[in-house]
């Protein structure tokens, strides 16, 4: 064990609360590292950033000038598990606010293949760029890097997580919120909801990232829809109950309460994580997936969203249907994820002011 281990390992024996302040700079995000960083006024901020730049980047004087805002940044996409979304959504914020962007999206053609360590990777990287936007299949890998940045190396640059491990992707979880929210608009937004959460929630790190963020809302109601071997792991579940935020768990069928939801949220079997190989094509979800005959159990007003790459959870015979929602979900991640960029930078002013 190197001393940098052993002092992460202090680290990630404080409490959550503790461990955020390290992804502050001057009072402010600096890191986005897990939901449990944001509360209303910032998700607000952002949403207003989004739908500002939504605005503006229709003409191309506004577009003009939303790349002139960040275009002495440079940002590096380091990716080394697969992605289409997260990874072409950043690529696009990165260029709409007109910054250079570098990739490695395997660690394969890397210097780690020679054996340099995550951290001395990591401290490379930042010498040649000004933000990391980064992706891999280790929990807190991107808590470790932002720490790793933020203590021991003296070029201190933000640390975006786009997915680390079956922890946390907390900027899905924010766009989420914005298609939600932007869905409930006239129903008094996410507020007094109930949210379903179907598939794999035990590894699924949306849904884990989602549920933290449900915090920052009020009157919300949980269902966690999936077979027992891939429920809710106890972390959130113990997060839920501290927060006194009611949740129930059905393990049977998405059938048992799919009319008392607004929001449906589906989610894959994350197969990539099996501890033995194929073991999760041994559980049956047949009774936790939606086609046409479940589409008619849902309430008018409800809304089906998935973060997707899907399989079969949600037929193609649904997205026909107006209360599909996952592909708008997906583009709203491109603007979701310029605003916070442009949020930690601290240039958002400029846009809102535009
Ligand atoms: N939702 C999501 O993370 O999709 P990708 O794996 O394609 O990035």
């Amino acid at each position: 064990m190197s001393i940098l281990d052993e002092k992460f390992e202090e680290f990630q024996a404080g409490s959550i609360e503790e461990r955020i302040k390290c992804f502050k700079q001057d009072g402010r995000l600096f890191d986005m590292i897990v939901s449990q960083q944001l509360d209303r006024k910032i998700l607000n901020d952002i949403y207003d950033i989004t739908n500002q730049l939504r605005t503006i980047s229709k003409s191309k004087s506004g577009s003009i000038f939303i790349q002139s805002l960040l275009c002495h940044k440079r940002a590096m996409l380091y990716f080394t598990q697969p992605s289409s979304r997260t990874f072409l959504s950043f690529e696009s914020a990165c260029h709409m606010l007109g910054m250079r962007t570098s990739e490695i999206r395997d660690s394969r053609v890397s210097s780690e293949i020679k054996g340099e360590s995550f951290d001395d990777s990591l401290r490379t990287y930042s010498s040649y760029t000004d933000l990391i936007i980064m992706r891999n299949d280790m929990e807190n890998s991107a808590e470790r890097a932002a720490w790793l940045l933020n203590t021991w190396s003296n070029r201190c640059i933000p640390v975006v997580n786009g997915g680390s491990g079956s922890d946390q992707h907390p900027t899905q979880a924010i766009l989420d919120i914005y298609t939600l929210q932007k869905s409930f608009a006239s129903q008094g937004g996410l507020d007094g909801k109930t949210v379903l959460m179907c598939g794999d929630l035990r590894r699924g790190r949306t849904v884990r990232s989602l549920s933290y963020l449900i915090k920052n809302f009020e009157d919300i109601r949980l269902i966690y829809t999936a077979p027992q071997s891939f429920q809710m792991k106890g972390d959130v579940c113990e997060f839920l109950e501290k927060n006194n935020i009611p949740f129930i768990v059905e393990t049977e069928s998405i059938d048992n309460v799919i009319s008392e939801a607004d929001a449906i949220y589906m989610t894959r079997i994350q197969d990539e994580y099996d501890l033995v190989k194929g073991e999760s094509g041994k559980v049956d979800i047949s009774r936790f997936t939606i086609g046409l005959p479940e589409m008619k159990k849902v309430k008018p007003n409800g809304i089906i969203m998935h973060p997707f790459p899907r399989r079969n959870e949600i037929d193609v015979a649904v997205d026909s249907d107006p209360r599909a929602m996952y592909w708008r979900q997906e583009r709203n991640g491109m603007w979701t994820r310029a605003a916070l960029i442009a949020y930690i930078f601290n240039v958002h002013n400029e846009i809102l002011n535009f």
